[in-house]
Formats: C-alpha cells, sequence, structure tokens
C-alpha cells in the first residue's frame, strides 16, 4: 500500500520552487497546501502592527510571497509603499494604526477575534483590534482566494460565535495496554507523546495548530480526560512537557489545557484526601496552579472527568459535582483559567436485570439540580447526546436544564462509534443539527446559543457567556493527520461550526474541498468538487442506515466498538440498549411508563418525546418500545424499515465507491490520497455489508416477519 502523504493537488499544474528555509512536512497539508495561499502570495501585501501573532500572520505572507512571487513588508504607512515604490493590494493591519479609520468605518468592537475585511480602488484591507484578528482574517483570506482580490468590497465584519473553540485529545503518555497511544485514536500515534516520552517534534505540532487555527480553533487540551497514573504528572514534575506544547502552539493563538485526576493531591501531593472542602486540599490545588501558570502565563485551564467510568470524583467523600468543579475553578481564577467539568457521570456497573436504571437520565439527574452553583469559570462539559456520542441520539437533556450554568457542548469527531476513520462519515451534518436544535420549541434559542458567547441570543435566564464546543480530536501521526484522508473534513468542520455555529454544513464541506483540493487545469474542473459532494455530504445518514436502527443505538462489539454485535452490550454493566424479543424493540423512557427519560426535557419535547406518534422517526425506539409492525410517519413498518435501510445503507457504499473510482479515473486526486481513500471504501462497504447482513438476520429470526421484497436475508 502506497501510504506516502503526496500531495492533494490535482494532476497538470506545476508546483513552484520551494522557497529557501522551508523544510517540507512528509505529512499531508490537509487544508492549508502551499496553493492555497497562492492569491495572497502573487501580492504586494503590507502587514500593520506588532507582536507575536503579527509575526506569525507576516511571516505566512512571506512564505506565500516567497513561493509566488508577490511581496511581503512590515510596517510603513497605509496604502502606499513607505518608499514611494508601487502601492499595495493588500494590507492587513491592527486598528491602532490611525489610517484605518479611514478605510474601515468604525462599527461594533471587533473583539479579541474579530476582524473586518473590506475592499476599496482595488485595495484589500483586513482590520482587526487585536493580533488574533489578524491571524483569523488572513485565514479568510485564504478561504476566499482571489475572491478575496475585488476591487470593491463592502466592509464585512467576523466575530466568532463562541469563545472558546476547543479539540481535546485524547492522547496517553504512555502507551496504554487496552487503548494504545491514543484513546479511540484512529490516526496513528500521538502529535505529543511516543513511548512515555515527549515527542518533541516541533514542526509537525507547530504545523497541527496551524491547521487548527486555520479553521478557528484556539483551545486544545493536550492529555486523555482518563488520566492514568504517567499522565498524572504533567501537572507537576512534568509540566515542562506541557510548556513545550504551549509554545509550539502559542504562535497560532491556542492555548493549552491540561486533563487533570480529581485525586491529584493524595497521588501527587501525599494528601490522605481529596475532599474538595478540605482546606489541604484546597491549598494543594491553589498551589499547584500557582506553579503551573508561572511555567505557562496562558494556560487555558483544567479538563476533569471525575465519577466517570472508575476515576475518582468529589462522590468518594460524600461532595457532589459543583463542589468539584469550584474546587478547581476557585484555583484557576486568579490567572483567569477556566475548568472544564465534564457532565459524563452515569453508573457503567448497573446490573441489566435492573429496568429502572437508565444510563440516559444519568447526566441531568446528577446535574441539573446544580444549576447556579457553579463558578463563573466552571464550564459543564456536556455531551451532545444522553448516551455516548451514537450516530443518532436526541440532544442531551442537560443543555436545557441549566441556564444559569455555563455549558460547553462535546461532539466526537474522533468516530469511535461512527466508523472509526475507515468509513467515510462526514459528521457536519450531525452537529449543525444539534447546534440548531431548539430545546424550548421554535421560538426558543438553539443549543448554539446556549454555548455561545453574548451577542448571539441568550437563552431563558441566562447573563453569561457559554462555554463553547469542544471536539475530541481525530487527528494522529498518521501521514494524512486523520487515517481516512476525508476525515480531515470532519476536524475543519468542528472549528468552522465553533467559530460560526449556523454555517451550512455543505458549504462548510465546500471550502473545505476547495481549500484541499485543487482541481487540474485539464478536464472537468467541477467534478472534484460533485464527485466529493456525492461521496461525503449524506455520508453520515448512509452510516446510520447500515448500522443501529431508529435512534436505539450501539449494537456494536464490546470494548473497540467497530462493527456489528446486536447483542453485544444488552447483558453488560454498561447500559442496556434496545430490548428487542419477538413482539418488538426499543426502550420505553416514557414518563408513563418507562424510565421517565421524556420528562427531562421543557415542552414541546417532552411531550413529542412522550408520544408514540409525537416522536420522530429517527428517535422512536430511543424512547418507546413497540411492536416490529408499527407503521412510521415514513409509512412503512419498523421491520421494514430495518431491512429497508440497511439494503439502502449498503448500495450507497457501493455507489460512492463508484464515484471515488470514477474520480480517481480522471486522474484528479494523487495517487496517495487515492490509495488510502480506496483501501477504506473497500474496507467499508465489506463492513457495511456484515452490518446489513447481521441485523437483517438478527430481527429475522426475532420476529419472523418477512422482507416484503423477498431479498436474500440468511
Ligand atoms: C466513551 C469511550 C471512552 C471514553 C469516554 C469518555 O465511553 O468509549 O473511551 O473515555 O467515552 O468520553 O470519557
Amino acid at each position: 500500500m502506497n501510504d506516502g502523504p503526496g500531495s492533494s493537488r490535482g494532476a497538470g499544474r506545476a508546483e513552484p520552487e520551494q522557497p529557501e528555509g522551508q523544510r517540507p512536512l512528509d505529512v499531508h497539508p490537509a487544508w492549508l497546501p502551499p496553493e492555497a495561499f497562492r492569491a495572497i502570495g502573487s501580492r504586494r501585501t503590507r502587514v500593520l502592527g506588532d507582536g507575536p501573532l503579527v509575526e506569525t500572520v507576516l511571516s505566512e505572507v512571506r512564505e506565500a510571497c516567497a513561493r509566488y512571487g508577490g511581496v511581503a513588508r512590515h510596517g510603513g504607512v497605509m496604502g502606499h509603499g513607505a518608499t514611494g515604490d508601487e502601492p499595495d493590494d493588500l494590507i492587513l493591519v491592527l486598528s491602532t494604526v490611525d489610517a484605518v479609520r479611514d478605510f474601515v468605518p468604525a462599527g461594533q468592537p471587533l473583539g479579541e477575534e474579530g476582524f473586518t475585511l473590506a475592499a476599496r480602488s482595488g485595495v484589500t484591507v483586513v482590520v482587526a483590534d487585536r493580533p488574533a484578528g489578524l491571524l483569523y482574517g488572513l485565514f479568510e483570506l485564504v478561504r476566499l482566494g482571489e475572491a478575496a482580490f475585488r476591487p470593491e468590497r463592502a466592509p464585512e465584519s467576523h466575530r466568532p460565535a463562541m469563545r472558546r473553540r476547543m479539540v481535546d485529545q485524547w492522547d496517553n503518555v504512555d502507551v496504554h495496554p487496552v487503548m494504545g497511544q491514543v484513546e479511540r485514536g484512529y490516526a496513528g500515534g500521538s502529535l505529543f507523546w511516543r513511548d512515555g516520552k515527549p515527542r518533541r517534534d516541533p514542526d509537525r505540532l507547530r504545523a497541527y495548530g496551524r491547521l487548527l487555527a486555520g479553521c478557528g480553533v484556539n483551545a486544545v487540551s493536550v492529555n486523555n480526560v482518563n488520566v492514568h497514573a504517567t499522565e498524572a504528572h504533567l501537572l507537576t514534575d512534568r509540566l515542562a512537557e506541557v510548556a513545550e506544547i504551549a509554545d509550539v502552539l502559542r504562535p497560532y493563538h491556542i492555548r493549552v489545557h491540561l486533563s487533570v485526576s480529581f485525586a491529584s493531591p493524595i497521588t501527587l501531593g501525599g494528601l490522605p484526601t481529596a475532599d474538595p472542602l478540605d482546606e489541604r486540599v484546597r491549598a494543594w490545588w491553589a498551589g499547584t496552579t500557582r506553579q503551573v501558570y508561572a511555567t505557562i502565563p496562558d494556560f487555558g485551564g483544567y479538563v476533569v472527568k471525575a465519577d466517570s467510568e472508575g476515576q475518582p470524583g468529589p462522590f468518594a467523600y460524600g461532595r457532589n459535582h459543583a463542589d468539584g468543579a469550584n474546587l478547581l475553578a476557585a484555583a484557576l481564577a486568579p490567572y483567569g483559567g477556566v475548568v472544564h467539568w465534564r457532565a459524563f457521570v452515569y453508573n457503567h456497573r448497573q446490573d441489566w436485570r435492573d429496568r429502572s436504571t437508565d444510563r440516559a437520565r444519568a447526566a441531568y439527574d446528577h446535574f441539573a439540580p446544580l444549576d447556579g452553583q457553579f463558578h463563573d469559570n466552571a464550564i459543564l462539559q456536556v455531551k451532545y447526546g444522553p448516551m455516548d456520542f451514537q450516530a443518532r441520539e436526541p440532544v442531551s437533556p442537560v443543555i436545557a436544564a441549566m441556564p444559569a450554568t455555563r455549558l460547553a457542548v462535546e461532539v466526537q469527531v474522533t468516530q469511535e462509534y461512527t466508523g472509526q476513520q475507515r468509513h467515510v462519515c462526514y459528521l457536519g451534518p450531525q452537529w449543525s443539527e444539534v447546534l440548531g436544535f431548539r430545546p424550548w420549541g421554535p421560538d426558543g434559542p438553539a443549543v448554539r446559543d446556549v454555548a455561545a458567547s453574548p451577542g448571539g441570543a441568550a437563552s431563558p435566564g441566562r447573563a453569561h457567556d457559554g462555554g463553547g464546543l469542544v471536539a475530541v480530536s481525530n487527528a494522529g501521526d498518521d501521514p494524512f493527520w486523520t487515517g481516512h484522508p476525508l476525515a480531515q473534513a470532519n476536524l475543519y468542520a468542528a472549528g468552522r461550526l465553533a467559530w460560526a455555529p449556523d454555517l451550512d454544513p455543505t458549504a462548510i464541506l465546500d471550502e473545505w474541498i476547495e481549500l484541499t483540493f485543487t482541481p487540474s487545469s485539464t478536464g472537468d474542473p467541477d467534478l472534484l468538487r460533485r464527485s466529493l459532494h456525492e461521496v461525503m455530504d449524506g455520508s453520515w445518514r448512509t452510516y446510520e442506515r447500515y448500522t443501529a436502527p431508529l435512534g436505539v443505538g450501539f449494537m456494536v462489539r464490546p470494548g473497540h466498538h467497530y462493527g456489528p454485535d446486536v447483542d453485544g452490550y444488552e447483558y453488560t454493566p454498561w447500559g442496556t440498549y434496545h430490548f428487542a424479543d419477538r413482539d418488538g424493540i426499543g426502550v420505553d423512557r416514557t414518563v408513563a411508563t418507562g424510565t421517565g427519560f421524556a420528562g427531562q426535557y421543557p415542552p414541546p419535547w417532552s411531550q413529542l418525546y412522550e408520544s408514540r406518534q409525537g416522536c420522530p422517526d429517527e428517535l422512536l425506539l430511543f424512547f418507546h418500545h413497540v411492536p416490529y409492525g408499527h407503521v412510521l410517519h415514513s409509512g412503512s413498518t419498523v421491520i421494514q424499515h430495518i431491512y429497508d435501510t440497511h439494503f439502502a445503507g449498503v448500495e450507497e457504499v457501493r455507489r460512492a465507491r463508484q464515484v471515488w473510482e470514477r474520480l480517481a479515473g480522471a486522474g484528479l486526486v494523487d495517487p496517495a490520497v487515492d490509495t488510502r481513500v480506496r483501501e477504506r471504501l473497500d474496507e467499508q462497504l465489506r463492513c457495511a455489508e456484515e452490518w446489513c447482513d447481521q441485523l437483517n438476520a438478527y430481527f429475522l429470526r426475532k420476529s419472523g416477519v418477512p422482507d416484503a421484497h423477498g431479498r436474500p436475508i440468511y
């Protein structure tokens, strides 16, 4: 297999020579290939402003100009060459420079990261109040390409909707015996550590930071939320390793956060307790955090998984999660840091025979009563659904239940339950649906408003900043970054949606295609774009079709979570998921006769989910146990829906493979990319067929109802 990164660029275009001093990385350029800087690099650009981030902008422009023949200058007078040379085409300017006020009318303050883009008389200008805005303005120019250089362009201001746009790496320092170097990592090893030691590959890390900044991410939590013994030391005697990472990411305006163990005062501090109300414990966290900020002055804060899947937490001391989160929030507050406290708390040792325990209820039951008790710099990090990153779940009711708490929405870019980066599964549409969901009904705010900063709509009773979007990263040291080259689009989309959650996921994909692939000068220039859309736009729904039906979830092989196993988790302590018997399937989560989970939503959703008739088809089995003959809104019965969607899902994968072959056959993709994608599409098809055959056989045997179309079921 040819796994070399190559270049994704199309055939037929000669690469300009590498500018001096630039060492090519042996890694795919993803959405920031040199060609994406062509429009900037062929112009005369002036950068006005000072400071490290302006230096980053300047060096980006200089590299582009060295490659494409433009001129990059620093300082001087706006609009004119300082020495009377040719006028500028592009000016990137901090608005502290006076002249800018004539150029771009004063408007709302742009804030820490915003910028205004305008063009007048053939000069394109990006104005920012702060250096970070200039950096994001540069990447907006990259996205626009030639279109940024229209002679006239009315001023257009951009500000991120969410203040914190974070990726969480689930990277281990030591290779974990079961989870490996990266927990749920499907893209090779960690970019930070290898075999217990820092990896120290600053070029690669810098390239990662650049890609993250290029899609709007501004925070990275560097280690796994499951903090094992070695990783715990990153907080104290191995803090220098975190500082090194922070140094490399800082030029791209990325702050580093750290996952910490709640038991640290015991394991690292030698105290007899980690009780959040114990003075010694408070003093230990205060002292330790002081040290962290002495080492990394712009440190972002802590991420904590407590009382969750075996991780230590406040329950051991009879305290609640607000006590736990506030302990760390208090230690971080003097330095402006935040604690991301995860709401993923449930009983993973339940007895499957006990039908009263419902994992879906757990986060709400634990956290909703604590609303209003968290400090301002404590952010409750809530998975988008009540279970665990399934292809289809209802939106977590916690998001609507805590108006007086800062909430961050957590999505899983690493494809643990969505094909593990062997399957094409573009998740932009899923996240967009979640962010657009209106928990209080059509006239209320959306999830994106809850996570956003002031400026967006506020949810009822909320007067404070939202917690942002957190994305579990899918990147590793794989030459394509993400295992499946097309999975890069998921990382890109997560960043873009955190910046602008109302962006259309198809438009985001379009941006990603445009940046990542340059169509060849020969052949159909639109074929590439059309084909990639055909393969990717609907791929999440395709994945849903050939896996667990109608929102029931799981049915994956226990442990690694790849491939079908209908009963894999049904009789385990982790929760019970489908209750299929000869008559029907689904979990009764109604208030009337089930676990009561549906009642955790505000109206109208509580009522819609409570009723079989009101419940949307795609979530029916999450909320109701129904007979196989139950007729869906679609007109199909549940059992026929299962058969139809599974056959259809396989056909859609087969079709995607044909589309890809046609595309690659036209010479429109780099051979290394083609080889990797083809190999993965073959596996996806094999796996989709396996899902289809197992699911259909299982339900035919359970129900005894034949397929209405007589297709082969084993
Ligand atoms: C899932 C996943 C774990 C992970 C956990 C989490 O359960 O399988 O590997 O640790 O989510 O989000 O904490």
